[in-house]
């Protein structure tokens, strides 16, 4: 009979550029509502896959404090649930080699993240860039983590990262790892350029405007909210109506992230009105409930070493938890054990 895992969330960011508020609507705010339902979890910043890109050294470092005092600063304890930075805990590379050699090409190629990234330039990106997805199975299985609490964009990874899991019980005709559950829930899980509501807000994009950062104050956001591309339509009473208005609809999903409230109950408020009257209600809302964060995580970031210190003490937690399911792993795959 397969075995019952005890349900245990992981989820990771990747500490590259800063973090955007769809980092935080999609990511952050719903690790917190995870954490205090008191569900055991593990959250990581992936710094080894933040260098599948070209990363400057001292700017890593820097983004992965930032990272660290943004999730504490959104609510994240780190008594309660385990924080850490990736490459403190060797398990996570270890296992991802051992995935290397289970997960296909064929399988990796098929990646819409991988294509969207390496573009016309497939020849020349990192064989880390394309390896990733099997390091990122490795991160959520070293854990036997259950659920998976990400962004629509990462629906494919964890896709592939049952695949591999089935294909090593499999392989070995083992039960040993589980086959994780996306959960991919909420009015917010893919947050959408504020200049293009065909593409997502993204911290790598070029121009500044077309999001928010976590690190933005009160005017910034306002501006940008402003300048944000709409229609000139009114909000229409129900969510039907916003169907074929991808700008509306992400200005009004991220208004019912932001205040907790189902998108039709901010339709029922708004109905009618336009984005002359909408457009500074959330940026009220929006500076509202970003600027506390920002404000702790410049606190934060005052204190790096209480930071570092934070991040050594979650990696041993992390560890500990990790290195009994490599050994385990190990002896599956006929790796000999003597030391
Ligand atoms: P990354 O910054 O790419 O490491 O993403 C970290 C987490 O934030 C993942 O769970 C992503 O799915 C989520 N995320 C990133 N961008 C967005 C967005 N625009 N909307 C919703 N979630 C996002
Ligand atoms: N690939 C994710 C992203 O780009 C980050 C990530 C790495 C992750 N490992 C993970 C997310 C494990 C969830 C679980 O956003």
């Amino acid at each position: 009979m397969a075995p019952t895992f005890t349900p245990r969330v992981f989820s990771g960011i990747k500490p590259s550029g800063g973090l955007t508020l769809g980092n935080y609507l999609g990511a952050l705010k719903r690790f917190v509502e995870t954490q205090d339902k008191g569900t055991e979890a593990v959250y990581c910043i992936v710094d080894l896959h933040a260098i599948t890109v070209w990363q400057n050294p001292a700017d890593l470092r820097h983004a992965t404090r930032e990272l660290a005092a943004g999730f504490i600063a959104s609510g994240i304890d780190p008594e309660k649930s385990v924080l850490f930075n990736q490459s403190q805990v060797s398990a996570h590379a270890e296992l991802g080699w051992i995935f290397n050699c289970v997960a296909r090409m064929g399988w990796m190629g098929r990646m819409t993240q991988f294509k969207e990234k390496s573009g016309k330039n497939s020849e020349k990106v990192s064989l880390g860039l394309f390896a990733y997805p099997s390091l990122m199975a490795a991160d959520i299985l070293i854990y036997h983590a259950t659920h998976v609490p990400v962004g629509d964009d990462q629906k494919q990874h964890l896709e592939l990262t049952r695949d591999i899991a089935a294909k090593f019980n499999n392989d070995f005709g083992v039960d040993f790892f589980p086959l994780v559950e996306p959960v991919i829930e909420g009015p917010a899980t893919r947050v959408m350029n504020l200049r293009d509501g065909t593409s997502k807000m993204s911290k790598s994009d070029t121009s500044d405007m077309t999001r928010i950062n976590m690190t933005d104050d009160a005017d910034a956001i306002a501006t940008k909210i402003r300048k944000a591309k709409t229609d000139s339509e009114p909000l229409p009473e129900t969510s039907e109506g916003l169907e074929d208005r991808p700008e509306a609809r992400n200005l009004v999903n991220i208004y019912a992230a932001l205040d907790d409230r189902p998108v039709a109950d901010v339709l029922r408020e708004f109905a009618g009105q336009g984005f002359g009257a909408f457009k500074p209600k959330l940026a009220e809302l929006a500076v509202a409930k970003l600027a506390p964060i920002s404000t702790e995580m410049s606190r934060l970031m005052q204190e790096p070493d209480e930071i570092d210190r934070i991040l050594g003490r979650g990696a041993e937690r992390a560890e500990a938890i990790a290195r009994p399911i490599l050994e385990q792993t190990y002896d599956i795959v006929g790796l000999v054990r003597s030391r």
